[in-house]
């Protein structure tokens, strides 16, 4: 199967600062994906690339294996939605979603009727007539939804579409253009920043930072299995544990500080500087566990969580680690004991970040 889209070496250069550099990317037909990264990362530089609204320096842009790079906006066929609306204020809902379909020449007759099935799709039936104004910011985002999709385009870009939104709104609103993506199979992009809207929406995400893509995988796979510190901060789920390596009767050991903790792995010379990612919900606190090697620290905050009490301890060598704990009676703020966790929960992570 080709892919729908397919990026190059992707590079733009404002002057001497590099925004985006080198992107190289596959999306497969029907996916959606996010492009996730902190402000300024390059993540609408680059889908203004794709959508033909800034021209790269270099590398390529191929959709349904026809190169583009170079190809006008308007002969693209893209939908495109941005964080604030943008509609005509001056036309109506239904005045505004039919505007791409006169554009594009549709006859008259099919233009209502395709009109209607949109505003269906989009949960507005019965708001055709309205203005822009007359509309809530939830419904004024759907319409801009409505409005890129109705000339079936081959692609949709979404820049922070739910950036301008409250929060239950955005909440709500992330699960409607999920599945209506789904209905309509419309290969996605979107843009944001927020990393629990890019975990809960798509089937791949891409981490960028610096005009870089750090990592592209499923949502399961940058949570979990995240690549380097980078993504591990960024993704928010994890304590960065760093030591160096040692090797004691044939078995491999994180040391830190004065602890020495049993790691899984690659072998490695004593020494060598490591880091893991090790989540919250995999670390225990045992208050009486204190030994010569263990990893020690003290309970200096502790959040309830309804599931779980998050746990905030400090430690000499590695900072402040939190733990998910599910009890009905932390440890009181104070308490000194031992970090524990297992050696298959301690996942690696590569120098480069
Ligand atoms: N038209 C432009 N001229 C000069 N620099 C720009 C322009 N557009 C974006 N940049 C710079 O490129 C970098 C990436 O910007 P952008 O793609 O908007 O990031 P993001 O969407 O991730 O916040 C930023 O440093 C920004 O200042
Ligand atoms: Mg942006």
């Amino acid at each position: 199967m080709t892919e729908k889209l397919v990026l190059t070496g992707l590079t733009k250069r404002y002057g001497n600062h590099l925004a985006v550099d080198g992107l190289e990317l596959q999306v497969k037909e029907g996916d959606f994906i996010s492009f996730l990264g902190p402000s300024g990362s390059g993540k609408t530089t680059v889908l203004n690339m794709i959508a033909g609204l800034v021209e790269p320096t270099s590398g390529g842009i191929m959709i349904d294996g026809v190169d583009l790079t170079h190809q006008p906006a308007n002969q693209r066929n893209i939908g495109l939605v941005f964080q604030n609306y943008a509609l005509f204020p001056h036309l109506t809902v239904s005045g505004n979603i039919a505007f791409p379909l006169e554009v594009r020449g549709h006859p008259p007759e099919t233009i209502g009727q395709k009109v209607e099935e949109t505003l269906r799709l989009v949960k507005l039936e019965g708001f055709g007539e309205r203005l822009p104004s007359e509309l809530s910011g939830g419904q004024q985002q759907r319409v801009a939804l409505a409005r890129a999709i109705v000339f079936e385009p081959s692609l949709l870009l979404l820049d922070e579409p739910l950036g301008a939104l409250d929060r239950r709104l955005r909440e709500s609103l992330r699960q409607e253009l999920r599945s209506l993506q789904r209905a309509t199979g419309i290969t996605t992009i979107m843009v944001t920043h927020d990393q629990e809207e890019a975990l809960t929406m798509s089937d791949q995400v891409l981490v960028m930072a610096g005009g870089r893509a750090e990592q592209i995988g499923s949502p399961e796979d940058l949570y979990q299995r995240p690549r380097n510190r980078f993504v591990a901060e960024f993704m928010g789920s994890s304590n960065i544990v760093a030591g160096t390596s040692l090797t004691k009767d044939g078995k491999t050991f994180l040391q830190i500080g004065k602890a020495a903790v049993p790691r899984n792995g690659e072998a490695a010379s004593d020494g060598r500087a490591m880091q893991f990612a090790v989540r919250p919900d995999a670390v225990g606190f045992d208050a009486d566990g204190l030994g010569p090697s263990s990893l020690v620290g003290t309970v200096v905050g502790s959040e309830f969580c309804g599931e779980y009490y998050r746990l905030h301890i400090e430690t000499d060598d590695l900072g402040v680690l939190a733990s998910h704990i599910r009890t009905n009676t932390p440890p009181a703020i104070g308490t000194q004991g031992v970090l524990t966790w297992s050696a298959a929960d301690m996942h690696q992570l590569s120098d480069d970040g």
